[in-house]
């Protein structure tokens, strides 16, 4: 697909010349800092966390060993900050009265609102003491689950302020999904909403919280922002309304001193076994991160309003709705709803109605929205647009070229910016005044990050210019997470085993012969649906766990709106009937062990699943069967017995 593009297309797109004078780094001066920040990365990121305010300075920038059985990252560890203080306080002289967060609702009749940096400061100190009134303290764990709702960023902020560590659950996770984070990670309060808004239809996250409640500590505080005004159960002594103690709580609140490697949150994230991993970043050397990444990548500049798409629950809107933004005291804009309501103009609506100047979405958004056809763009001016970036996958030619020409109108350069829940920030992606583009590249490392290319079977470093292989990084770089929650051996184990010395991405890639590095896809059993990572081995034990499912595999596939589609191979307990109701029913089962995006698209009734003699499903030959590719299946003798394989593609799901 990419190469043929590239036949197709001009190599390359430069941005406006307009675009580079203006812009914070060229193409030279590119050159010139990762070259330095590669030669010593000491000086580079000393030099670069000092754009952070720091209440103890540091005197050691990096310490950090990648050497499996003693990883240790360290970035800035004597030195003590405030990351509230950071994204909020050290604003207010200088732009007190500028509007911090735009918040778009879901409603497009409802009124928008502008939060000033201000407005923000007096709301993150109620709510930060509204969570010591609770009996949080530093360290304390916070499950958020919440809408895409100001309180959302009040409420991180509010913990990062005392210390305490968040845990954003996003909405869309069923209420199993949110008691196994709310007891991973022993948190003393949940902070939810009575019900959330999205598309005209509510998701009620109080009763989802109830039910996940059932199976947590008692001790738990349930904190309940009234924000559709919807009923709800209450339990006196645990359920407490955020908003009617904030209105009378104090409006300011001393922020705790904090030190750069103090967790600033947990995330967590599916991986290719076992249950979610909490990843777990740091507050100095994250935040530095996020904040330089967010003002390079998108060459942000006093008095652009800025908008990344994705919901806070994932990484994406940590790091670029809320810590990279307000950290450089940017207009950051947050909205409720989604792409497609009223209609499929609503994201082009409000960047005219908002003047957005940087619009930050993900491939799938991108491909449902050209598929409405080019009228939903046109009838809205988006003029002041200046840059379009892309993540959460490879972006497809197609859905490139038409993000360029028909959003951008040609002249709005595309940041396509690769990196994961674990790397806090983009790690590659082109600056836009610096690396002209390829559609389908995430193009040139960021600042300090070495990537390279391994060979995946050997292992071996491949240094010639071109290369294909699998993606990992040689050295840290102050974003990258420090540990798993709970389980630095798993941190270990997953990131730094298989290829001694690096931080393994589990992507594959190509460099060319530029040196622009494609991204081609996960090699591990995680599949990527609509930009959400998903980890297959989840999918599985959700299904294994239906009384009438004996056995099942899942494997990704080629989808064509949402990147990769869920397939299951499912077999079921003997004598059970494979029927279109128990298909439905198993849909629903998943859905609710998980979460609707964990929902398989399609399932297959598997009377036997291909296996090893030793009893290992051969998973390559399953996607292979579920990409409607069963033509080059490839060596199949080891298998147990080779007629399931028969049956397997006779009745396969995926004939498109
Ligand atoms: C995986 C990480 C942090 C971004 C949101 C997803 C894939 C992400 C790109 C891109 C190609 C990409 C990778 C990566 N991915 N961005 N620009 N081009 N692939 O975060 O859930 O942690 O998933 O998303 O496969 O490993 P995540």
């Amino acid at each position: 697909m990419n190469a043929q593009a590239q036949a197709a297309a001009p190599e390359s797109y430069a941005a406006p010349q307009e675009f580079i004078a203006k812009a914070h780094v060229d193409a030279a001066r590119y050159e010139e800092m990762y070259a330095a920040s590669i030669a010593d990365p000491d000086a580079f990121w000393g030099e670069h966390g000092l754009r952070l305010d720091w209440i103890k300075p540091y005197s050691r920038v990096k310490n950090t060993d990648f050497t499996f059985g003693q990883v240790s990252i360290k970035w800035f560890e004597d030195g003590t900050l405030n990351v509230a203080q950071n994204c909020v306080d050290r604003h207010l002289e200088t732009r007190g009265d500028q509007t911090a967060i735009i918040f778009e609702p879901d409603d497009p009749n409802a009124p928008a609102q502008h939060i000033t940096y201000r407005q923000l400061h007096d709301k993150v100190c109620r709510m930060a003491n509204v969570l010591r009134s609770q009996g949080v303290t530093r360290g304390d764990r916070v499950v958020i689950y919440l809408p895409m709702i100001p309180e959302a960023a009040y409420a991180m902020l509010a913990c990062a302020r005392i210390g305490a560590i968040h845990s954003i659950v996003f909405a869309g996770f069923s209420p199993d999904a949110l008691a196994n984070r709310i007891n991973d990670s022993a948190a003393k309060v949940v902070i939810t909403a009575d019900s959330a808004p999205r598309g005209g239809r509510k998701t009620a996250l109080k009763s989802n919280t109830d039910a996940a409640l059932l199976h947590c500590s008692d001790r738990v505080r349930c904190l309940v922002v009234k924000h559709t005004g919807d009923q709800t159960t209450w339990v006196d002594g645990r359920d407490v309304d955020v908003k009617a103690l904030m209105d009378h709580a104090a409006p300011d609140c001393p922020a705790e001193e904090m030190n750069a490697e103090d967790p600033l949150f947990v995330l967590y994230t599916s991986g290719s076994t076992g249950k979610p991993k909490g990843v777990v970043h740091s507050s100095g050397g994250y935040l530095a991160y996020a904040a330089m990444t967010h003002q390079y990548t998108f060459d942000y500049h006093d008095g652009d309003i800025f908008w990344c798409t994705a919901d806070v629950g994932w990484v994406t809107g940590h790091s670029y709705i809320i810590y990279g933004p307000l950290a450089n005291g940017a207009t950051t804009l947050m909205f409720e709803g989604v792409p497609t309501y009223p209609d499929a103009g609503r994201f082009w609506a409000v960047c005219e109605k908002h003047k957005v100047t940087q619009f930050y979405t993900a491939p799938t958004a991108i491909r449902a929205l050209m598929g409405q056809g080019n009228g939903f763009v046109e009838k809205h001016d988006l003029s002041s647009l200046r840059l379009l970036g892309s993540v959460g996958e490879p972006i497809n030619p197609e859905a490139w070229n038409w993000y360029n020409e028909v959003v951008g109108k040609g002249r709005c350069p595309i940041v396509d910016t690769w990196w994961q829940t674990e790397t806090g920030g983009h790690l590659i992606t082109p600056l836009p005044g610096a690396i002209p583009a390829k559609p389908g590249s995430a193009t040139k490392p960021f600042f300090g990050v070495k990537p390279v290319v391994l060979e995946a079977e050997s292992g071996k470093l491949i240094e010639t210019p071109e290369a294909e292989g699998v993606l990992c990084i040689a050295d840290s770089w102050p974003g990258q997470m420090r540990t798993v929650w709970g389980d630095h051996d798993r941190f270990q184990e997953t990131y730094f085993q298989q290829y001694k010395g690096y931080y393994f991405s589990g992507d594959g890639c190509r460099r060319d012969a530029d040196g622009y590095y494609w991204i081609t896809g996960r090699v591990d059993d995680v599949i990527n649906v609509s930009g959400h990572r998903m980890g297959t081995a989840e999918v599985e034990s959700a299904l294994v766990a239906h009384a009438q499912v004996a056995e099942a595999a899942v494997v990704g596939y080629p989808h064509d709106i949402k990147g990769q589609g869920i397939y299951a191979y499912v077999t079921l307990m003997n004598g059970v009937e494979p029927t279109d109701a128990l298909r439905k029913e198993l849909e629903a089962w998943v859905r609710t062990e998980i979460g609707p995006i964990a929902k398989p698209d399609l399932i297959q009734w598997a009377p036997g699943l291909p296996k090893t003699r030793s009893g290992k499903i051969m998973r390559r030959i399953l996607r292979k069967i579920a990409e409607n590719d069963y033509g080059a299946l490839g060596d199949i003798s080891t298998l147990a017995d080779p007629s399931v394989v028969e049956d397997l593609i006779e009745n396969r799901m995926n004939r498109g």
